[in-house]
């Protein structure tokens, strides 16, 4: 397993009472449209969930629009057609890019120690850390590695090509990360937000993790919300238990 360096990011919807931050999605569906959307795709997201409560709660109107402005193949036409809400994102434009309707979930951020896991009983998972430190993670090249060696310089990425010239004699590698296909998305400025967020390459980055967070458990809050209500029911439950029990026994004790 190589190096990585991943930042430990603080998100909203951290937590048992953490909830999704509806402007944050928005800002992140804006970002993924303008910027990631050239390459990847989210064929497991129907455009009408844009509107769900607990997500970007996007108005009806504002959906209808925003599908609009995709073509979609319609088997039944044999044609393409305006999508509506009914339809689904588009598959990754580039098909070396991978789909990232379930990417916050299917990486992991955090490992260890010694294979323990303990990193992750603490910290969690970490697939949404993966992802903004990624995001963030290109640098120049190391002077370990040839001029032309293939792909883009990322301390958050594990799992690339990595030249013979930077790995030493005992098989370590000598610099953190490996070399990615994907060039850095995020500049800074890459968007302008319409609520006057800042949107340096890290703003950016969170926000629109926190979206890839919201398309890979798009019932989050519903999730915790019934796990509240059920550690509430049993707690009570207990109690009532409690004292039908002293109140049964109360002649025997
Ligand atoms: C891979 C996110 C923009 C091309 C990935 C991965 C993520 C990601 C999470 C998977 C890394 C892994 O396997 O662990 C994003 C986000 C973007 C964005 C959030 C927008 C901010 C782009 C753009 C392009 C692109 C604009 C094309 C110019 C690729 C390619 C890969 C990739 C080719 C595969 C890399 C490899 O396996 O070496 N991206 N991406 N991405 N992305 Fe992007």
């Amino acid at each position: 397993e190589a190096e990585t360096h991943i930042t430990d990011y603080d998100f909203s919807y951290e937590g048992p009472f953490g909830a999704f931050d509806q402007m944050q999605l928005q800002r992140g569906l804006q970002v993924y449209t303008e910027v990631c959307a050239a390459c990847h795709g989210l064929k497991y997201v129907s455009y009408r969930n844009l509107a769900d409560e607990g997500g970007p709660g996007l108005p009806e109107d504002q959906v209808r629009a925003y599908a609009a402005q995709f073509e979609t193949f319609d088997e039944e036409l044999d044609d393409f057609r305006p999508a509506t809400p009914a339809d689904k994102f588009p598959e990754s434009a580039l098909p070396e890019a991978p789909d990232l309707s379930l990417m916050a979930k299917s990486r992991a951020g955090f490992h260890g120690p010694y294979g323990s896991g303990l990193n992750q009983l603490f910290k969690g998972m970490g697939g949404p850390e993966y992802v903004a430190s990624l995001l963030t993670g290109y640098e120049e090249a190391p002077a370990c590695a040839p001029e032309d060696f293939a792909g883009y310089y990322n301390v958050a990425f594990a799992s690339g090509g990595f030249p013979e010239s930077c790995i030493d004699d005992e098989g370590h590698h000598e610099v953190p990360g490996s070399w990615i296909a994907m060039p850095p998305p995020l500049l800074g400025d890459d968007v302008t937000y319409e609520d006057g967020h800042e949107a340096s390459v890290v703003e950016e980055a969170k926000d629109v993790t926190a979206f890839m967070m919201w398309t890979a458990e798009p019932k989050m809050m519903a999730r915790k919300q019934a796990g509240f209500t059920g550690v509430l029911f049993l707690g009570l439950l207990a109690v009532l238990l409690y004292f039908t029990n002293k109140r049964i026994w109360h002649r025997a004790k």
